[in-house]
């Protein structure tokens, strides 16, 4: 055993990009959880009264669209598996779990007319299982699995969606108001819109670049600012809770450090986040001036009547502008916009697209870890700068990391996502300790291997793993769930982490994993 520990000390040692004694350690008020959502984990896609929604169409009536053409009818099986769910929850020692509600479960028809009783009791166990376990809540109210019967009016794309987004978020609230404090209305409005509505990739699947992933885009900031001002209006008082959105970024980072290049990895952010967030959080609202000209000049030369991109009202300006009380950020790689001049090649963009109206084509850096997903490559730091700029650029709101996580096939020696996780872990907290960004939480995504979209289940992010062959869905620790737990017991991230016997003795099946892999 004292070889095994010693084994696996080096491990963890090579791993971890630690020097000497430095030891990276969190605030007792730094909160970590871990993610999950809807339609990924759930399965029971047919289970009582639930309605059908955009990627259950989808997968049904298009299943080559999905690598290995699966679908998520039953996926990790989590609606009857819940309890299993949280206990992994406990094992990992989590403050929060992040996860989301389907609103076809919820209410059936996409409506408020008709509410699933079977829907709310689900909900309604799952949340009082976490209360019991001391677990804080964070619920999405939208994570891309809109009903087909809203679809079938335009989806987000109809103008109505606001209200109807409204209504459903009421009956939420309703329900779930005295124990849910921490809302997400929404989570990336770039893989919802611009898959979704404009690049034909996501459910429902329209091609209708450079126009239809602006309109979508416009009605879910106006969607979110509703749900924002139903809270706040109606029920913070009596509940007492906050409400945020997530936005997806990366961060640009600049070809050089050329003026010229510094200027258009700027344009990029703004082009990327600002366009979802600088309506939300910056002092001036409405849409970053650079994507309003890009948009509106671009659309003239293409011969239209007016910008592609919908304009706010005045009084629209003021409604979205401060409708957050903190910004969940996603993040999980870096780009870099490719700089033509002096490289005599000509891009060729589809027209009109929005990296037509941007101008620059993106890229990954070389030198970026890559990993098995050609759509994810590694680098850390570029978290530390986009909480840098949101910092300054926001005015420090408070920034919840609410995804960032690691693609690997199956296999439960998983180094490279622990050495993902550390490596990020390490920029949040640089950024937190000699920056001072606001950050105060931080989730893993994703709490077990699940349904990974247009990717099915050839891509893992989980700290479990699943064995989808199995009837009952079994869930098997992997050695990143333990190392998450113990950063999250020890609020520390060092270079040893299994520092007991005892600890050690109670993972054996996982460390005899690690110690038979390639890396030692
Ligand atoms: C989404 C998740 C997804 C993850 C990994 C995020 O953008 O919110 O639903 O599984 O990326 O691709």
């Amino acid at each position: 055993m004292i070889i095994s520990i010693v084994l696996l000390s080096i491990i963890i040692l090579r791993v971890t990009p630690t020097s000497g004694n430095v030891l990276w350690e969190f605030p007792e008020s730094f909160k970590f959880g871990v993610s999950t959502a809807a339609y990924q984990i759930e399965g029971a896609w047919n289970i009582s009264d639930k309605g059908e929604n955009i990627w259950d169409r989808l997968t049904h009536t298009r299943p080559s669209v999905i690598w290995d053409e699966s679908n998520a009818d039953k996926t990790c099986d989590s609606y009857h598996n819940y309890e299993r769910d949280v206990e992994m929850l406990v094992e990992l020692g989590v403050d929060f779990y992040r996860f989301s509600i389907s609103w076809s479960r919820l209410l059936p028809t996409g409506f408020s007319n008709q509410i699933s009783k079977q829907g709310l009791a689900y909900y309604d166990d799952l949340i009082d299982e976490l209360i019991h376990f001391n677990i804080t809540p964070l619920v999405t109210l939208y994570h891309w699995d809109l009903p087909q019967t809203l679809q079938d009016l335009g989806g987000w794309t109809n103008p109505l969606i606001v209200k109807y987004f409204e209504d459903y978020a009421r009956v939420v609230f309703e329900n779930y108001g005295d124990q849910v404090k921490n809302w997400i209305t929404i989570n990336e409005i770039p893989q919802i819109c611009v898959d979704g509505y404009a690049k034909g990739i996501n459910a429902p699947q329209v091609s209708a670049n450079g126009i239809g992933d602006y309109l979508c885009a416009h009605h879910a900031l106006l969607a979110h600012a509703k749900v924002w001002h139903l809270y706040n209006d109606e029920y913070r008082h009596s509940q007492g809770g906050r409400v945020g959105i997530v936005i997806y970024t990366e961060w640009v980072e600049p070809e050089s450090t050329s003026k010229e290049d510094i200027e258009i990895a700027e344009r990029g952010m703004q082009f990327l986040i600002g366009w979802q967030a600088h309506a939300i959080f910056s002092s001036e609202g409405d849409y970053p001036k650079v994507l309003k000209d890009a948009v509106l000049n671009r659309s003239l030369d293409q011969g239209y009547a007016s910008s592609r991109l919908p304009t706010f009202t005045e009084k629209e300006i003021d409604y979205v502008k401060g409708s957050s009380d903190f910004l969940g950020l996603n993040y999980y790689n870096s780009i870099m916009l490719w700089n033509t001049k002096n490289k005599f090649v000509e891009l060729k963009f589809i027209v009109p697209s929005r990296e037509d109206d941007l101008g620059y084509d993106s890229y990954f850096n070389e030198n970026w870890t890559k990993t098995i997903s050609p759509d994810f490559t590694v680098f850390a730091d570029g978290l530390k700068y986009v909480l840098k700029w949101v910092k300054k650029e926001y005015n420090n709101i408070e920034v919840i990391i609410t995804e960032n996580g690691y693609p690997s096939y199956p296999g439960l020696g998983d180094l490279e996502r622990i050495n993902y996780i550390n490596q990020h872990l390490i920029a949040v907290w640089d950024a937190m300790i000699n920056n001072d960004c606001n950050v105060t939480g931080y989730s893993v995504w994703s709490l077990m291997d699940n349904f990974e979209w247009i990717s099915g289940y050839g891509i893992c992010f989980g700290l479990y793993e699943v064995d989808f062959k199995s009837e009952a869905r079994i869930r098997t620790a992997r050695a990143s769930a333990l190392v998450y737990e113990e950063i999250i017991r020890s609020r520390t991230i060092k270079p040893n982490y299994f520092r007991n016997v005892s600890q050690v003795e109670s993972k054996t099946s996982t460390l005899i994993i690690l110690l038979n892999m390639e890396y030692i």
